[in-house]
């Protein structure tokens, strides 16, 4: 009987994959358990290896993901590929204590429904970090602990055990941005009634390869936290899109000086200069912050540039259009402009979402 399927996300793990399939052999022996991997197509051969072996060992399962990158939306897939009623998500470098998983399983089975690994518990470590790596975790350990309604030591860990029942109670309601999957189920299941206990753990080194985290988690935390807190009411990618779009005005005003008033070139050529900036400004930004999950690169990020300038353009022209006709009807000049401001907005957001970024959530 399938009793626990341990999930477990990567990205260039190819040489850490066999080291952890012996350990969690070693550990969990005849539980009925499997393993899943979930893999962004990492070009290392992850999922190759992986499937490789699963072709001898029916307990290992392979989920490829191609044109997609997430550490939590990698979990939330692998969750529910699995038919186990009990499922732990685990790091696929080792640096999860894996003979941790027998202790939060009898805690699930005294009536937990959620086991952290917790490595700010007593008996727990991070082992060696740099100060930055550390200041970072621990900001977020702080924010983290500060929103929640229950007392948990460790709301930042990757590591941690949960029933079926309650990922179906909350799956429906979670971001699946960036990195804090668990922050994410437990920001959900704020207002429910659920048993939660801690197993604490000593955070291994690294066996082989590198860390997928850099500045960008800092980001990626923000974006959770704003779409926990307001995403019901308006799309977090939808703000994050319309800051960039006002960044890009203040570009566009910049470069529009620089080259009517620096350079002496006329109005036409120097807005068609400014406006090309901004776009070419825009996409980057957005496509770096708003669409990190589904970043373009070389000849997808010069076609996805071709098919948002395009788009904006036709939102500029709806823009003017609209703001124009308003205003000669007598509706005042700022109410005028600001309509056609959104409408532009809306129709670059949403249509760039479709074309460049293709369909994303
Ligand atoms: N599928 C998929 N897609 N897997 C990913 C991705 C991705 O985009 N990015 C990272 N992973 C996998 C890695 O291959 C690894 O197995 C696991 O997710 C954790 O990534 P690391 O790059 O090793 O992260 P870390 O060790 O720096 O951070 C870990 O510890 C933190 C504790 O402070 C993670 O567990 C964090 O979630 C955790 O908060
Ligand atoms: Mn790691």
């Amino acid at each position: 009987m399938l009793r626990l399927s341990i999930v477990i996300p990567t990205f260039n793990e190819s040489q850490n994959v066999q080291k952890l399939l012996r350990s969690l052999e070693a550990t969990l022996g005849s539980t009925g358990w499997e393993v899943l991997f979930v893999d962004d197509d990492s070009p290392d051969g992850t999922a190759i290896l992986v499937r490789d072996i699963a072709q001898r060992d029916p307990r290992v399962r392979c989920l490829h993901r191609i044109g997609r990158r997430g550490l939590s939306s990698a979990c939330i897939e692998g969750m529910l590929a699995t038919a186990a009623p009990i499922i732990a998500v685990m790091d696929g470098d080792l640096q999860h204590d894996e003979t941790a998983l027998p202790k939060m399983l009898a805690e699930i089975e005294k009536g937990a429904d959620m086991v952290i690994g917790s490595r700010y518990a007593p008996g727990g470590s991070t082992g060696d970090w740099d100060k930055s790596r550390q200041a970072i975790s621990q900001l977020g350990t702080v924010t983290g602990r500060a929103i929640l309604r229950q007392p948990v030591s460790d709301p930042m860990s990757g590591f941690f055990m949960l029933r079926r029942k309650l990922l179906d109670a909350t799956v429906r309601d979670l971001s699946g941005v960036g990195f804090k999957i668990l922050l994410d189920i437990l920001l959900t299941a704020r207002h429910m009634s659920i048993c939660i206990t801690e197993v604490p753990y000593h955070f291994r080194g690294r066996f082989a390869g590198e860390s997928k985290l850099d500045e960008m988690v800092v980001w990626e935390y923000g974006i959770l936290l704003a779409d926990k807190l307001i995403g019901r009411f308006v799309p977090v990618r939808f703000l994050t899109f319309s800051i960039i779009g006002g960044v890009g005005v203040l570009v566009h005003m910049a470069v529009l000086t620089a080259v009517l008033k620096g350079l002496g070139f006329g109005f036409a050529t120097a807005q068609s200069v400014a406006a090309g900036a901004a776009m070419i400004l825009n996409f980057t930004l957005n496509n770096i912050l708003t669409y990190r999950d589904r970043r373009l690169k070389r000849w997808a990020w010069l076609k996805g540039l071709f098919s948002f300038m395009v788009a904006c353009s036709i939102g500029a022209v709806a823009n003017v259009g609209i703001s124009t006709y308003l205003f000669e009807n007598r509706t005042q000049w700022m109410l005028a402009a600001l309509a056609g401001v959104l409408v532009g907005a809306f129709w670059n957001y949403a249509a760039t979402q479709f074309y460049t970024w293709g369909n994303a959530k």
